[in-house]
């Protein structure tokens, strides 16, 4: 490293750095997105594989070790695997990983493994193809399972299922995913739901709680806490005495902001150092005037030192932020 450590006013030092690749879905998953009329970036808005990685090339630079690709879908953008190859190509070998909604997976798992994509975490909120169908709005659940099997044949290991469950639409199958995910060596982490949804539909009372889903799961098996959490935003257990773990991960009603070593670039190139932030430091703008590293490392420097303690979801005043999840990156 040849730059200083992104140190914030609280002492976090930041690790991870999320992309977003492009802020268009082949879902609509309704927690996130209406049916119709999300307002998309114009194209031309969107950073190019070049800028891209200069702007992650002097993230590695201040420390930043892992690279997690986003969306939107990330596999919708027709360079995903060039931009794969050139992030975990950088100097310093930055581990990149990948958050994808699976249906693309059938035909870019093994170029996405061979150009150096270390693991994928994949979403997936029920087996039932009617219920996928009305959660996500399309009839594909059958490409996403297609998908995972291609990841585990183009030698994937440790893919993780993302799972958001909806109180009265999917809380019961909670067990039965696990099973799923015990049975084909995945782990599971249920995300409580955020209110970062475009349609600003959630409610605190529509969400389903961490200790709720810790009480569904308890109910089928036995759960040990795993110690050694880190800045990892998922609490773990293991299951039945076993090597496999499941998590949860409570934003909401635990949140873990105290460890938080995230920071965000979203498609159109501005620079957030939390979710739930309301200010963005455009990088897009100063790349394509002709902004120096030097300048987009003292950019990182100053977002970082600007960043909030942590979030107020569920408190009196909390505002959710402009842009809903598909166009920061989960
Ligand atoms: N709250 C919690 N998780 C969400 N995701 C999308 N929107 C929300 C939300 N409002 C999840 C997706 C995916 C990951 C990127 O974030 O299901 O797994
Ligand atoms: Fe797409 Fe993910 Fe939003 Fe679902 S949650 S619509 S998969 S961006």
């Amino acid at each position: 490293m040849t730059a200083a450590p992104l140190v914030d006013s609280f002492g976090r030092r930041h690790r991870d750095l999320r992309i977003s690749l492009t802020d268009r879905c082949s879902l609509r998953c309704t927690y996130c997105m209406p049916a119709e009329g999300m307002p998309w970036l114009p194209s031309g808005t969107l950073l190019t594989l070049a800028e891209t990685t200069r702007i992650a090339a002097v993230a590695v630079q201040h420390g930043i070790e892992e690279i997690r690709l986003t969306g939107g879908e990330p596999l919708l953008r027709p360079d995903v695997v060039q931009v794969v190859e050139a992030l975990a190509g950088l100097p310093g070998s930055p581990e990149v990983s990948m958050t994808t909604n699976g249906l693309r997976l059938g035909g870019l798992a093994q170029g996405l493994k061979d150009a150096g994509l270390a693991r994928l975490n994949v979403s997936l909120d029920t087996l039932s193809r009617e219920r996928y169908q009305q959660l996500t709005r399309r009839d594909r659940l059958g490409q996403v399972l297609a998908g995972l099997v291609a990841a585990d044949a183009a030698g994937f290991e440790g893919t993780k299922i993302n799972t958001v469950l909806l109180r009265g639409v999917n809380e019961d199958e909670a067990p039965a995913l696990l099973r799923f995910a015990l049975e084909r060596g995945y782990e599971l982490r249920f995300i409580e739901q955020m209110p970062l949804d475009a349609g600003h539909t959630w409610t605190m009372e529509g969400m389903v709680r961490a200790d709720k889903v810790q009480a569904l799961l308890s109910e089928h098996f036995d759960l040990v806490p795993v110690p050694g959490r880190g800045s990892a935003p998922a609490e773990r257990w293991s299951v039945d005495g076993t090597q496999s773990a499941v998590g949860i991960i409570a934003s909401v009603t635990r949140p873990f902001c105290g460890a938080c070593d995230r920071i965000r670039l979203t498609a159109d190139g501005q620079l957030r150092s939390c979710l739930f932030a309301q200010e963005e430091t455009d990088l897009r703008t100063l790349l394509r005037s002709g902004g120096t590293d030097e300048q987009i490392s003292a950019a990182l420097g100053l977002s970082v030192a600007q960043k909030a303690a942590g979030h107020a979801v569920g408190q009196a005043g909390f505002e959710q932020p402009g842009r809903g999840m598909s166009a920061i990156g989960g």
